[in-house]
Formats: C-alpha cells, structure tokens, sequence
C-alpha cells in the first residue's frame, strides 16, 4: 500500500519477500531513467533480499548495470577487503559478483587505508567529482543510525571516520563468531554527505524496528536520532513490511 506523508513517499508491505521485490522496482525503475546514474549502496541484513531480486532482473535483461557508478555509505575501519565480513567482500557476495557491473566504477571507502584521514577525504571528493548521488539506498539502526552516522551532539557532516555505538556492535555481532571480532571502528559518508543525494530509499523490516521507524518519520529532527534529518529531504522514500510500519500506521 502507497501513502504520501510530508516529503516520504511510505510502501507498507505485508512480509520481507514483498518488500524486497517493492524496492527492487523502484531501485530498477531509477537504473532505467539514467543508466548512467551515481547510485549509494547500503549493507546489513534489510538489503540483501532486494540485492538477490536485482540480480535476477538483470538475469532476466530487465536492467542494465553496465552503465552505473556506485558508493557504498561504508566500510569497517580497519579491515581486509579478503574478510568475508568487510563491506567490500559483502557487495561482491550479494550483488556486484552477479551482475553486470563496471567493476571500475564500484567505490567502497577502503578499510586497509594507512591513513583513514585521507581515505575519508578522498571518498568525499570521488563522490563530488562524479556529480553526487542521484539515488541512495539506506538502511536504518536500531538506535536511528544511517551509514554509521551514530546518535551525536551534533550531525556529521562529510564521509568520516566514526567509533562505533555498542548497541552497532552488538546488533552486528549477528555476522561474527563473537561480538570481541567485530570491528570498532568505521568509515562513513556523513549526513551532508547522504543529505545531498538527489532521491533517497529508505528500507525498513521487522517489529525490532517499528519504534525507530515512527521516530525517523515523526519524531524531532535530532542528531540523537541520525534518520530524523530526512524529514528535511525532498524526495524520501521508505518501503517497510507491515511489522514495521506497525507504528506509524495510524498516522498515516
Ligand atoms: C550499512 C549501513 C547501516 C545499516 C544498518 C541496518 O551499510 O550503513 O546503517 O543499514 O545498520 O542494518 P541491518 O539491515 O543489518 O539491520
């Protein structure tokens, strides 16, 4: 179901394999307008079903990746791109390795930099001179984290490197053998960074996030809820499964 609340255009779905095939289309339908676009690329659990339905369209010739330049939001700091937990290793396993992408134009922050410093000045100005984001995928924090932007004082601006929150690394410990081996630290675009990105989606599943889900959408726009900032986005869209929207369906 399709509603319209402020500047979010909202996809309540009934179940994850909905709302996986609901933001593939859109994602398929912006590869369409401009097959040459700048697209952001999001990790974590919520994408992968959405990344496995883009293969199979681009299986089926129904998009093109041949074209696109892509971003990924982040990177553990530091970490091999060979550990099968980094992001690099991540992208290739659920989504470059299978479709037909310009390996050349994949940019993911480089988690083996010797100096982060520069690594995060050097995203920032790549993504610059591509033009900036025409269309950016997110997922979202239990604590309203978006990239690693983590609940602050105030809103980070550029791609930056970043201590991870302990609920981030607990709620990532689900990919390690042990919470002690996940990484502490991260690279990340910041929410300017994010912020000017032309068309932003925003996918959300499961009852663990309906809180946050209502807080993004209807709570104060506040660094210590980093996904709040896109109320001042014009062109959000957020696809969530019906545990989810749980929430903010009375709002709306
Ligand atoms: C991943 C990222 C994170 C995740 C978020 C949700 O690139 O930037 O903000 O989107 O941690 O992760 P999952 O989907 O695993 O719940």
């Amino acid at each position: 179901m399709k509603h319209k609340y402020q500047n979010f255009t909202i996809y309540i779905e009934n179940d994850y394999e909905s709302l996986s095939h609901t933001a593939a289309k859109i994602i398929a339908a912006q590869i369409k307008e401009r097959p040459s676009g700048i697209f952001g690329f999001a990790t974590g659990g919520t994408p992968v079903g959405t990344y496995k339905c883009l293969i199979e369209m681009n299986k089926a010739n129904e998009i093109d990746f041949s074209q696109i330049t892509t971003f990924n939001l982040d990177e553990y700091y530091p970490i091999n791109k060979t550990n099968s937990q980094s992001y690099d290793f991540f992208m290739k396993e659920n989504l470059f390795g299978y479709v037909n992408i310009n390996h050349e134009k994949i940019h993911i922050p480089n988690g083996e930099a010797k100096d982060v410093a520069s690594e995060c000045e050097n995203y920032e100005c790549q993504i610059a001179d591509a033009g900036g984001i025409d269309f950016q995928i997110l997922g979202i924090g239990l604590n309203g984290h978006i990239g690693f932007n983590e609940p602050a004082e105030t809103f980070q601006t550029f791609t930056h490197y970043v201590s991870l929150d302990t609920t981030t690394i607990e709620a990532n410990s689900r990919f390690f053998e042990s919470v002690a081996e996940v990484p502490k630290s991260a690279i990340t675009m910041g929410i300017k960074t994010i912020m000017m990105s032309r068309r932003i989606l925003l996918i959300i599943n499961g009852a663990q996030k309906a809180d946050i889900a209502y807080e993004t959408v209807f709570g104060s726009i506040t660094p210590r809820v980093p996904a709040s900032v896109l109320q001042l986005h014009h062109d959000v869209t957020i696809v969530l499964d019906r545990e989810a929207a749980e929430k903010m369906l009375p709002r709306i």
